[in-house]
């Protein structure tokens, strides 16, 4: 009989907790890694129920979730509550907690301290920061994993010149790179690339040695991530050039509400299937103990 090679479980084998280690095995033989971001309980689950290796709950929350115009309001403490909830809906994906701007910048301690927390109090495994190669370093030193981030950061979208591709010129293509190798250099365990063209992508990757994550970054990265929103369609919003949409659940939500707010307004529901009964003994002495009258 011949044996499965190691990467491999048998299909019935219950998912094993992806690890740091099961990331750079995946890298090295080729095997595409998947990463998704989740805020709240239940859609934590159904990427659990998906098999996704990677869940991050990222600052995006802000806009995502919280009706934030862009990422920079967000703060620690909403951030930790969708991170708990979502830990709490989890079980073998790696997650990954999101630094929010302002929270890890200042000082090493700053950053360290802001990271503790986000293992102690919402469980996370690893935290993603921005850019920060030197903040990267001091948290990995403090004994937790990072990933690292570099191209389009929205966080400092406005100093980038906008939500914009990033690397289209040489000089700044060259610039994302060192970046890039400065938090590979921090210690970063895996890294992502976002709106970054897909030629340079190309370039940066022969000098990467962590699993890379893209995002608007073409398909040469060792693994990819979307946000759960955009590949869901759960917000009418406009999305980036990079999104696929794999569903309409925006459509599905507003087709469900609107045919429950018709089925209320013309008293379809609730149905006998939804209503609780009595005995009729005990209305009977129901009625007997308070009078039936006719609605004022
Ligand atoms: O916050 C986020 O959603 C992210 C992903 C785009 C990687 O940082």
């Amino acid at each position: 009989m011949s044996t499965p090679p190691r990467h491999e479980q048998p299909q019935d084998a219950p998912r094993r907790p992806v690890t740091l280690t099961k990331l750079a095995e995946m890298r090295a033989l080729g095997e595409p890694i998947v990463m998704v971001t989740a805020y709240d309980h239940p859609s934590a689950k159904a990427v659990e129920a998906a098999g996704v290796d990677i869940v991050l709950v990222g600052d995006s929350a802000a806009n995502n979730v919280l009706g934030y115009t862009d990422t920079v309001p967000v703060t620690v403490d909403e951030l930790l509550m969708l991170t708990a909830a979502v830990h709490r809906g989890l079980r073998t994906p790696l997650l990954v907690g999101d630094l929010p701007f302002g929270s890890y910048e200042a000082s090493d301690e700053q950053a360290i301290q802001t990271a503790h927390r986000f293992v102690k109090e919402a469980g996370c495994d690893a935290v993603k920061l921005e850019g920060s190669p030197e903040r990267a370093r001091a948290i990995v030193r403090a004994g937790v994993p990072v990933m690292g981030h570099v191209g389009l950061t929205p966080q400092t979208a406005t100093a980038l010149g906008g939500y914009r591709a990033q690397g289209r010129t040489a000089e700044r293509a060259k610039a994302v790179l060192d970046e890039a190798l400065a938090l590979q250099e921090a210690g970063c365990f895996a890294i992502v690339f976002e709106a970054i063209p897909a030629d340079v992508t190309d370039v940066m990757m022969g000098h990467m040695e962590i699993p890379v994550i893209g995002i608007g970054a073409g398909g040469s990265t060792d693994g990819q991530v979307l946000v759960l929103h955009d590949l869901l369609g759960i917000h009418g919003d406009a999305h980036p050039k990079f999104v696929k949409r794999y569903a309409d659940l925006r459509g599905e939500m507003v087709r469900g509400l609107t045919e429950y707010a018709e089925e209320v307004r013309t008293r379809r529901f609730p149905g006998p299937e939804h209503t609780y009964g009595i005995a009729p003994e005990e209305l009977q002495r129901l009625h007997e103990q308070i009078p039936v009258r006719q609605r004022a």
